[in-house]
C-alpha cells in the first residue's frame, strides 16, 4: 500500500502578550525546546508528508525558529488576525497542492503526539471528511464545545456562543483537525464570520461538513496531551507534564533517579546504560550521559557529552561545548565551557576550565583557573597527556602546557610549558625564625594575646 501523502498547517499567529513577554508565544520553552519545536516534531514526517507555518506579520524569529526545527517547512503570513480558519487558508497556496489528508495543528500545544496525528489521519482512511481532536476538559471553560449525536458531532460550538446548557458540555475541542484534502478548500472557504467575534472559525467546518452529507468523527485524547498554552501558569503546567514523561521515559529506559521528581530534563536528553541521576540535578539541552556515569546531586549541565563511568558534581556546571571523556571526575564548585578532557582526567574541586584541551590522565588542582578572557578575545589552552595542575594556577590563555610537566602551586603562567618541565612561578619564601614571637610582643606589649 503507499503512504497518503499529508500536508500539515501549523497555526502560530501571535504575539506574547497574554504571556506578558515580548517573546512570541510559540517560541517560550518547555523542557529546553519551544512550544512550536514540539509541534513540529509531532507532526507527520517523510517524503509525503508536506508542512506549512502560518506566522503572524512581523515574525521573524517564529520562521527562523520553524526552520531551525524542520528545515523543509514553508511559510506564510497571515497579515491580519481574522480566526482559525483565516489563518488556514494563509496557506492556500499549500493547501491547492492536493495532499490526501490536510492536518491542522495549532503551534501552543506542545504535548501533543504523533500517535494523536496517526489516529486522526486513520478516521480519513476510513471514510471520514473530518476528525475533530476531541477531549474531556476538567474545566471547559473558554474551549469549544463539541455538540454529538451519538458519537458523531453536529457542531462546535465557541464559549462566547455557547448557551448556558452547551457551556455544562465538558467534551471540548482540542483544536487539531484533520480534513480529506480533496474536500478541504471547498469546506474551509465556505465558513463564513457570522458570530459575536466575526471571526473565521475553523470549528464551523464540522457544520458544514454535515449539510454536504459527509461524515464526521470525533477522536478522543487525555486533557493532558491538548493543553493550548496562553499564560504564563499554562506553561509551567505543561513543564509539569512534560517533565512527568521524560523522566518516566528516562525510568523505562534505565536511568536510575532516586527522587525523579526533582531531576529537569530536557526533550532530547540521550542516556546509556546504568546511569545515576542523584537528586536535584538540571539538564538543558543537548545532554547526552554515557553508560555508568553518575551526575551528583545540584549539577547544572547544558549541550556537554558526558562519557562512560564519570562522575559529575555535586555542584558542578557543565556548560555548552564541554565532552567529558571516560572516567572523567569533575567535582564541586568546578566549570567547564567550550572544552574537551580526555578519558580519566581529574578536575576535582574550584575550578575554571574554559576554551581547553585537556590531554588524558591530567590533574587539575583545586582552584586552578584558565584565563580563557581578557576583555577583548577568548584563547585557548592545551594540557598535555599525564599533566599536573598545581593549586591556585592561573594557566593564562593562550598558552600551552606540555606532557607530563608539572605546575606548582599558585603559579601564574604565562608562556608555554615543555613536555615533562616543571614551571613555578611565585617569589621565594621566606623564614624568620622568631619572627611571629616577636611580631606578638611588640602588639601586645606582653600582655596575653586575647585571641580576636
Ligand atoms: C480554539 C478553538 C476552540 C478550541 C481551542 C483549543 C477556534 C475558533 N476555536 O480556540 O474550539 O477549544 O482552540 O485550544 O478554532 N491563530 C492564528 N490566527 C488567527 C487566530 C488564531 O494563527 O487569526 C492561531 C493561534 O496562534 C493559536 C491557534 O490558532 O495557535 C488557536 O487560536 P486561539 O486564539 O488560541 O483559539 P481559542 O480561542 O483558544
Ligand atoms: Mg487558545
Amino acid at each position: 500500500m503507499t503512504a497518503r501523502s499529508s500536508l500539515t498547517v501549523v497555526l502560530a499567529a501571535g504575539e506574547g502578550t497574554r504571556m506578558r513577554s515580548a517573546t512570541p508565544k510559540v517560541l517560550h520553552p518547555v523542557a529546553g525546546e519551544s512550544l512550536l519545536a514540539h509541534v513540529l516534531a509531532a507532526v507527520p514526517k517523510g517524503a509525503e508528508a508536506a508542512l506549512a507555518v502560518v506566522v503572524g506579520p512581523d515574525q521573524a524569529a517564529v520562521v527562523q525558529e520553524a526552520k531551525r526545527a524542520r528545515p523543509e517547512v514553508q511559510t506564510f503570513v497571515q497579515h491580519e488576525r481574522l480566526g482559525t480558519a483565516h489563518a488556514v487558508l494563509a496557506a492556500r497556496e499549500a493547501i491547492a497542492r492536493g495532499a490526501d489528508d490536510l492536518l491542522v495543528a495549532f503551534g501552543d500545544t506542545p504535548l501533543i503526539s504523533a500517535q494523536t496525528f496517526a489516529r486522526l489521519r486513520a478516521a480519513l482512511t476510513d471514510g471520514a471528511a473530518l476528525a475533530v481532536l476531541g477531549f474531556r476538559a476538567v474545566d471547559p471553560t473558554g474551549y469549544g464545545r463539541l455538540l454529538v449525536e451519538g458519537n458523531r458531532p453536529v457542531a462546535i460550538r465557541e464559549h462566547a456562543e455557547a448557551s448556558t446548557a452547551e457551556r455544562a458540555i465538558n467534551l471540548c475541542n482540542a483544536g487539531v483537525m484533520a480534513f480529506d484534502g480533496a474536500r478541504a478548500l471547498e469546506i474551509i472557504e465556505s465558513i463564513g464570520n457570522a458570530n459575536s467575534r466575526r471571526e473565521y472559525y475553523l470549528t464551523d467546518a464540522v457544520g458544514i461538513v454535515r449539510d454536504l452529507g459527509l461524515e464526521a468523527v470525533v477522536i478522543e485524547t487525555s486533557e493532558d496531551e491538548v493543553r493550548g498554552i496562553n499564560t504564563k501558569a499554562q506553561l509551567a503546567e505543561a513543564e509539569q507534564v512534560m517533565q512527568a514523561r521524560l523522566r518516566q521515559a528516562a525510568l523505562d529506559a534505565g536511568v536510575t533517579m532516586i527522587a525523579p521528581e526533582t531531576v529537569y530534563l530536557a526533550a532530547d536528553t540521550t542516556f546509556g546504560k546504568d546511569v545515576t541521576i542523584e537528586p536535584f540535578v538540571v539538564i538543558g539541552p543537548g545532554v547526552s550521559i554515557a553508560d555508568g556515569a553518575v551526575i551528583h546531586s545540584f549539577s547544572h549541565i547544558v549541550q556537554s557529552s558526558i562519557g562512560k563511568q564519570a562522575l559529575v558534581g555535586p555542584f558542578a556546571r557543565l556548560r555548552p561545548g564541554t565532552s567529558l571523556g571516560e572516567r572523567v571526575r569533575i567535582g564541586n564548585f568546578v566549570e567547564t565551557k567550550a572544552s574537551v578532557l580526555d578519558a580519566g582526567v581529574k578536575a576535582n574541586h574550584l575550578s575554571y576550565i574554559g576554551n581547553t584541551h585537556i590531554g588524558a590522565n591530567s590533574n587539575i588542582g583545586a582552584g586552578a583557573i584558565t584565563c580563557n578572557y581578557d576583555g577583548f578575545g577568548k584563547y585557548t589552552t592545551e594540557i598535555g597527556e599525564g599533566a599536573f595542575v598545581g593549586t591556585n594556577s592561573s594557566l593564562v590563555a593562550p598558552v600551552k602546557i606540555g606532557k607530563g610537566a608539572y605546575i606548582g602551586s599558585g603559579s601564574v603562567i604565562t608562556r608555554d610549558v615543555p613536555d615533562d618541565a616543571m614551571a613555578m612561578e611565585r617569589t621565594a619564601q621566606t623564614i624568620r625564625e622568631g619572627g611571629a614571637a616577636r611580631y606578638r610582643e611588640a602588639k601586645t606589649g606582653g600582655k596575653k594575646p586575647t585571641n580576636g
